[in-house]
């Protein structure tokens, strides 16, 4: 099959990669020529395993290519994905201007029927929006704008950073939402048939109605949201009273009503959909005069959570932070992906500066990533960064250091030389955002300070 996938960001190179691996012909379309020069140059601007090697594979075999030519894109095929990103707007709804601007291409370029189906993570009630300026863009050119000229669909995507060719690839649930009616059989019939190579195993597919589709994406992430603050709220609790919250964690995944995961306490949730996604609910909400008072306190309860390791660091060595040096070790969000969006890091990092530190980081990916992110978060500062400073190993990043912060779990810090550790640091105290170690590291000689143990 033909496929467009409007938008060369993280979801439409993922998805547009791998709808390519599955034999369809496809085409990515982004406004931003820089991008697509960089593309064409073989180059994937996001950090994601497994990518790169999907990307060129499919380039190679023809199937995969890139355009800023948006009359081709549209083109280009039947099936037009709208994957352009949906970025937070002031009052915290979802900025759509970039959704309902592919829409308008779309209508304004298309010949013959199109289904359009949205893939960024979109309000309730955007599917009515997209279908009202495609249909404004036909009417425009008087052509006829009905079921029979066009069809939208919801299929809003789950995945992972880190892991997303793979989720993509073998998905738990490929969720589609489409409207009554002869369009919206069209558009299920399309539909089944695309996603009918990752779905040979067991019937993964879910149709439901357009809404339900796009309030499914975000209740799952505002649902994962409220686990993870919870947990936080309880380890909070359990380090004032003395319990090892990891023990509680295990006691509560093994009811399979529960389950283990998204169980872990730690810095709070960050990255570029969980906060987002909240807020965007929270908003859509109050616009029905609903008052979503659980999300509002996980919301509420993930604020504070950011700044759970500085209220550490202060507790321990007060605010006066002059004269001493403190290693970090994680720096994106969360491991494997160099993504820096709402990273418990920079929290740590601003913190520590402007109280005079000395920070020595050290990322597996993400040091190039948080050079960037860093010089905007402190522009108009920008000398308050020659404090901080980057190693290319997470030994030689506390050598000397007077504490140890570690804000990602990646795998890489779980089992540290413990010895070589205490000998290169100046004192063995460490401040730990991800509970990666026992807390009998404590009879080993280190201080050691965790979330809820
Ligand atoms: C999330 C959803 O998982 C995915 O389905 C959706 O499509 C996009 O949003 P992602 O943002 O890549 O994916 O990261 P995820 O692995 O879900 O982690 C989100 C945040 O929660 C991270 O900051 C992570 O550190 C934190 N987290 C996760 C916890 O603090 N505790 C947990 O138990 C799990």
């Amino acid at each position: 099959m033909n496929i467009t996938v409007m938008g060369a960001g993280y979801v439409g190179l993922v998805s547009g990669a791998c709808l390519a691996e599955a034999g369809n012909d496809v085409l990515v379309f982004d406004m931003d020529p820089r991008r697509i020069d960089q593309l064409d140059a073989g180059r994937i601007p996001i950090y994601e395993p497994g990518l790169q090697e999907v990307v060129d594979r499919n380039r190679a075999a023809g199937r995969l290519a890139f355009s800023n030519d948006v009359q081709a894109a549209v083109a280009h095929a039947q099936v037009q994905f709208i994957a352009v990103g949906t970025p937070q707007a002031e009052d915290g709804s979802a900025d759509l201007s970039q959704v309902l601007s592919a829409a308008d291409s779309i209508g304004r370029w298309m010949q013959g029927f199109k289904l359009v189906v949205t893939k960024s993570t979109v309000p309730v009630g955007t599917g009515d929006r997209v279908r009202n300026a495609i249909a404004d863009a036909l009417q425009a050119r008087n052509l006829p704008h009905g079921p029979d000229a066009f069809a939208v669909a919801s299929n809003p995507e789950f995945l992972k950073e880190g892991a997303a060719v793979d989720d993509f690839m073998r998905p738990d649930r490929i969720v589609i939402g489409t409207d009554p009616g002869a369009a919206g059989e069209r558009a299920r019939e399309l539909l089944q048939r695309l996603y009918a190579p990752f779905n040979r195993i067991q019937d993964r597919v879910l149709m439901m109605d357009l809404k339900a589709a796009e309030l499914t994406k975000y209740a799952s992430n505002a649902m994962l949201a409220t686990r993870i603050s919870f947990m936080n709220e309880l380890a909070n609790l359990a380090g004032e009273a003395g319990i090892d919250i990891e023990q509680v964690r295990k006691g509560m995944g093994a009811d399979p009503r529960i389950g283990y995961s998204f169980l872990y306490a730690g810095t709070g949730y960050g990255g570029s959909c969980f906060p987002k996604d909240v807020r965007a609910l929270i908003r859509t909400a109050s616009c029905h005069g609903r008052h979503l008072r659980i999300l509002e306190a996980v919301e509420a309860v993930n604020e504070a959570q950011k700044h759970i390791l500085v209220q550490k660091i202060n507790t321990r060595f007060g605010s006066n932070l002059r004269g001493m040096l403190f290693g970090l070790w994680g720096l994106a969000f969360k491991p494997n992906t160099d993504d820096m969006r709402e990273a418990p890091s920079r929290i740590v990092i601003k913190a520590l500066l402007e109280r005079g530190a000395q920070v020595m980081a050290h990322d597996p990916v993400a040091m190039q990533q948080a050079r960037k992110t860093l010089a905007h978060d402190f522009s108009g500062r920008i000398a308050m960064l020659d404090r901080l400073r980057y190693a290319d190993t997470a030994m030689e990043c506390v050598q000397d250091a007077d504490a140890l912060v570690i804000t990602t779990d990646w795998q890489a810090f779980r089992s540290p030389n413990f010895d070589a550790l205490k000998k290169a640091m100046r004192q063995p105290v460490i401040f730990d955002g991800r509970n990666l170690y026992d807390p009998s590291l404590r009879q080993q000689g280190f201080e050691y300070h965790a979330i809820g143990r």
